[in-house]
């Protein structure tokens, strides 16, 4: 058995109406919060949507103890409307324009940006930013770094984050900038590009933004979240699409991971004998980043072997027909 306190996700998509309530509660279940993407189809960017997207979330997460920690989309907000948000979210994610799943109304000037930056870094708001440019895609994370840098130079008290890295150019950045942390998603510890398309047939169920890159890149993710980095974060980017939006001319980028997300990060640190360093990955380094005080939540997984369903409704998770070693001990079973 295996006990975590409050672990978190600390990058979830948990979409709206008839797929949230069917993907949230395996977060609610295995978290004590997530962090909340705000990419719907329109966008989370008004504190009253906010406010409406938190109750539907919390609804449909009713039979855990779970806490929604909430974003908004960027935009240029001026500062009566920043110091009213402050305590309602835990940040403000950035995406730029088109790079990603309903990211169309994103930045597509990152001059202009500078104002709205300087008010988060002078409120305290952290910044969460989606790091690609639009260059070719293996390249874009690591020509996306310039802006990073640029960011967390000029605005040394700004929190920022760099939200599921997947390169090994990335990891170098923390060390130069200690008020920048990152998340890291379970895909992009597990795959390479290969696994997406290089074999005889393509993965549209592994297919995502950032694309998972090679293994000299996802090898240097792993060394550094399991020897306990202390300014990463686990955000598993969940991104549920229905298979018809998957497996079509057009396929749409994510994976979902959700249902299988610890127990399968429980058995990467195992097997990789780190173990110890898995509460701060899903849980300390969050909490200590982002000042916040999750709820008190025991998590408890168990030696018992599962094997992940093909399809939960519509959606086909990460791992699927895989058998995993650890299973979550179901709340109402204990
Ligand atoms: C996410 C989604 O579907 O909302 N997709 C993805 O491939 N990760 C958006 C995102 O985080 O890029
Ligand atoms: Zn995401």
């Amino acid at each position: 058995m295996l006990a975590l306190h409050s672990p978190l996700d600390m990058h979830l998509h948990l979409r709206e109406q008839d797929m949230l309530q069917l993907v949230a509660p395996f977060t609610a279940q295995a978290f004590a919060g997530a962090v909340v993407m705000p990419n719907l189809v329109q966008p989370v960017d008004s504190l009253d949507r906010v406010a409406a997207y938190r109750r539907a979330i919390i609804e449909s997460c009713s039979a855990h103890p779970f806490t929604p920690y909430m974003t908004l989309f960027f935009r240029a907000f001026d500062r009566e409307e920043l110091v009213a948000a402050r305590e309602k979210i835990i940040g403000i994610k950035l995406y730029p324009a088109g790079i990603t799943t309903q990211s169309e109304a994103g930045v597509r000037d990152f001059e202009a940006i500078m104002p709205t930056v300087a008010l988060l870094e002078e409120l305290d708001i952290p910044l969460l930013v989606h790091g690609e440019s639009n260059g070719f895609v293996m390249d874009r994370e690591a020509e996306f770094l310039q802006v990073y840098k640029e960011l967390a130079r000029n605005f040394p008290r700004l929190r920022l984050v760099m939200e599921h890295i997947t390169t090994a150019a990335a990891l170098d950045l923390l060390d130069q900038y200690p008020n920048m942390a990152a998340t890291v998603t379970l895909h992009h510890l597990m795959l390479t590009l290969d696994d997406v398309a290089g074999g005889g047939l393509l993965q549209p169920h592994l297919f995502c933004k950032p694309i998972a890159k090679t293994p000299r890149d996802r090898d240097a993710l792993c060394r550094a979240v399991l020897r306990g980095h202390p300014q990463l974060m686990f955000g598993s980017d969940s991104a549920p699409h229905p298979r018809h939006a998957k497996e079509c001319c057009g396929c749409a980028a994510g994976v979902f991971s959700a249902p299988v997300a610890l127990p399968m990060l429980t058995e990467l640190f195992e097997d990789a004998d780190c173990l110890e360093s898995l509460p701060a990955f899903v849980s300390s380094n969050a909490t200590r980043f982002y000042g916040i005080t999750p709820l008190d939540k025991t998590v408890r997984l168990q030696r018992k072997t599962w094997r992940v369903p093909e399809n939960y409704g519509s959606v086909r998770p990460f791992l699927a027909g895989s058998q995993l070693r650890w299973s979550l001990v179901d709340d109402a079973a204990r």
